[in-house]
């Protein structure tokens, strides 16, 4: 039986769009028995979703050897997911429904979940949530060697002459 909320840590962040959700969704997580860190919005003023999804990415990476979680809710959830996307070691998945969740862990070992709250409802999100959660990677070498692979190419980017 499937048991990893003994030791997942979850660090959960949202802009003023998802703040609403964020104070929907702790509690929810807290119910299924995991240690939950709010890192913010603390109320609805208007907030920049990179500086929440690097607070909440940065405790991912630093709390990796305990198998941490993050999840970060923005309007869309798009924002979320590319700022997250941005540091190193962390995978992070926009999930809009609990299939997309279940295989982003099986298949990618995805460590932060990134929702909408003007995209998807706060049941969903409960539902997403969950499945992300609860559902280890699968751990087979060709996983593993393709999730390598990513970090090969973060540690190969030096985006040296791009003019992004
Ligand atoms: C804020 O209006 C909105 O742009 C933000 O929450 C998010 O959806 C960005 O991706």
């Amino acid at each position: 039986m499937f048991d990893e909320k003994d030791k997942t840590i979850v660090f959960i962040g949202s802009d003023h769009a998802g703040y609403e959700a964020k104070a929907a969704l702790k509690p929810f997580i807290e119910s299924l028995g995991f240690a939950v860190t709010d890192l913010g919005a603390f109320d609805a003023n208007p907030i920049d979703y990179p500086d929440v999804a690097r607070e909440v990415s940065e405790k991912v990476i630093e709390h990796a050897a305990e198998n941490a979680k993050g999840i970060l809710i923005c309007g869309t959830g798009i924002g979320m997911s590319m700022a997250a996307n941005r540091l190193k070691g962390v995978r992070a998945v926009l999930a809009t429904d609990e299939n997309l969740a279940y295989m982003s862990r099986q298949h990618n070992d995805a460590n932060v979940l990134t929702m909408g709250a003007r995209t998807t409802n706060v049941d969903v999100m409960k539902k997403i949530t969950e499945k992300f959660l609860t559902t280890p990677f699968e751990n087979a070498e060709r996983h593993v060697r393709r999730v390598e692979k990513m970090d090969e190419i973060a540690n190969a980017s030096t985006n040296e002459g791009a003019s992004c």
